[in-house]
């Protein structure tokens, strides 16, 4: 079975934010580090383009649906190059490929006999496309997550037989304990199985936008259920002429904001099982990005921090660090350009930066770029063995802040190694010859295993530090001391700058 990971699809009703980069970006540091495993995988994301999200804000703006999808959708597929993204396939839900299959799929559920229709009246928020409970109406009657007031609607629909599932979606999370993840969010999901479940609303009368019903063509399914069948129908199409699911269903991760979290927990395996699928392997639930605030961003409180003037301050690395570092993957943290330009400064400028700046001008300066082929020192040497697998079991339980801060152990080692070993001192001492030769081994051996490690997370600059140490190789087997041979060795222009740091956005762009 390959290793198959997925984010949300994003509405298109407007531009991506820093919160559809961050989810993306984590998938992406997943994906990398999967394929440097050398295991087959598959990394989709894309935009949800149908429902009443889409229809409203187009309307407002004066066009037709699918004019809005086709302009915003373009600009999500264009930020993954910016953003470093290395997925493999980028769904659309109004690919007709896409719309075909779910009609089958949802056939099946109708012909399993999980399909009913009934009338639905409730307290609606057209932002999240979805009916809210009792418990989930803000003060003011209004929607918890948009803050906007809820609408009253009610219409004859099909709904979806929820209600049948709830001891198999029990049993499932009885039987397969990391299902959701963290354990926190699997407690919430479970209880809120528990406290029963009612059917849900399958189809909607009033909206054209979205896949037709096939067995009803005066209705269109109900977006949500269009949308969470894109981890599923994007693999029977990705690949023209080859059908991927058999390599990659079900999918290893699903990640998620925990906003979403009812419809990935609850109703997406439930759809599975009356499909007759399998359901996924993981939903990782990770938390909110929050404004200067401390406010959830989003694109209606307009609190948003700018992932591209991220990028153009301080480069696309320092935002893929800056995220899974700063914020521990899974729980909620705020974000400022002030914290990003902290981290640029102290860990990525002085501690990586300055580590492999020295490395390779010492190998030059004292050794001609020749990598001494020495054993390692012993208690450095220690350190690093087992790494590896520390990281890989990280990254297996989406652990990528826990992992991440394993391998910046490790530079920091790094950076009192070159402390305490004074190899400037070494050098002005010929019978230290020997001495020296192990340090600078050691140093960039250990460089080279930190930077195979990290390269998930700063895929650029630990190419060009690998290439500097004459040692290219990215495969996770060789993350291990003394695993491959370095050199020759050539200096490396200074990785994160300084400069950047006091460059102002719009001078930076100029
Ligand atoms: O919900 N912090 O799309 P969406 C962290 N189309 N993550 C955030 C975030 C924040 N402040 N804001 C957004 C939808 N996200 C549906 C999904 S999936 C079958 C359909 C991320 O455009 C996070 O992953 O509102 C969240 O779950 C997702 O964007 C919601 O994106
Ligand atoms: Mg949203």
């Amino acid at each position: 079975m390959g290793f198959y990971v997925t984010t949300p699809i994003y509405y298109v009703n407007a531009a991506p934010h820093l919160g559809h980069a961050y989810s993306t970006i984590a998938a992406d540091v997943m994906a990398r580090h999967h394929r440097q495993r050398g295991e087959a995988t598959f990394f989709l994301t894309g935009t949800d383009e149908h429902g009443e999200p889409v229809a409203d804000a187009a309307k407002a703006q004066g066009l037709e649906p699918r004019e809005l999808a086709d302009r915003n959708a373009q600009r999500f597929r264009d930020l993954m190059p910016v953003l470093g993204v290395s997925n493999d396939f980028f769904i659309r839900t109004s690919d007709a490929e896409h719309g075909a299959k779910v009609q089958e799929v949802l056939q099946r559920v109708h012909d399993n006999g999980f399909v009913h229709k009934g009338l639905y009246e409730g307290w609606y928020c057209p932002r999240c496309a979805d009916f809210k409970a009792e418990n989930e109406i803000a003060e003011g009657n209004r929607c918890p997550i948009h803050e906007i007031e809820l609408v009253r609607e009610s219409e004859e629909n099909w709904f979806f037989a929820l209600s049948q599932f709830q001891e198999r979606l029990e049993q499932l999370y009885e039987e397969r304990p990391d299902f959701v993840q963290p354990r926190e969010r699997r407690n919430e999901a479970l209880s809120f199985i528990k406290s029963g479940l009612n059917d849900v609303s399958l189809s909607r009368a009033k909206l054209t936008w979205g896949v037709t019903v096939p067995w009803d063509t005066d209705h269109v399914f109900y977006v949500w259920f269009d949308a969470l069948l894109n981890y599923y129908t994007a693999l029977t199409y990705a690949r023209p002429g080859e059908d991927l699911v058999d390599e990659f269903w079900p999918a290893t991760y699903h990640v998620i904001g925990k906003d979403i979290l009812k419809f990935h927990t609850v109703f997406w395996p439930a759809i599975l099982m009356a499909a007759g699928l399998p359901v996924p392997e993981h939903v990782f639930v990770h938390g909110f990005l929050l404004g200067a605030d401390g406010r959830k961003m989003s694109k209606s409180l307009g609190n948003v921090l700018d992932p591209l003037e991220v990028v153009d301050r301080y480069g696309v690395e320092a935002l893929r660090f800056y995220l899974l570092r700063d914020v521990t993957f899974g729980g909620d943290g705020a974000t400022s350009m002030e914290a990003v330009g902290r981290r640029y400064t102290a860990e990525l400028a002085d501690e990586l930066g300055n580590l492999a700046s020295r490395t390779t001008a010492m190998l030059v300066r004292y050794r001609d770029g020749e990598v001494p082929a020495t054993a390692l020192d012993g208690a450095l040497a220690a350190d690093f063995t087992g790494l590896d697998a520390t990281v890989a079991g990280h990254v297996d339980q989406a652990e990528l802040s826990q992992a991440l801060d394993a391998i910046w152990q490790r530079v920091r080692r790094l950076n009192r190694y070159v402390e305490e070993s004074a190899p400037w001192t070494l050098a002005k001492d010929d019978s230290r010859a020997d001495d020296l030769d192990r340090v600078l081994a050691s140093l960039a051996d250990g460089l080279r295993i930190v930077c195979v490690l990290l390269h998930p997370w700063l895929p650029e600059t630990t190419v060009k530090v690998l290439d500097a140490l004459g040692a290219p190789s990215t495969a996770l087997q060789d993350a291990r001391p003394g695993a491959v041979a370095l050199g020759p060795a050539h200096k490396l222009e200074p990785l994160f700058p300084k400069e950047r740091d006091s460059v102002p956005p719009a001078a930076a762009a100029s």
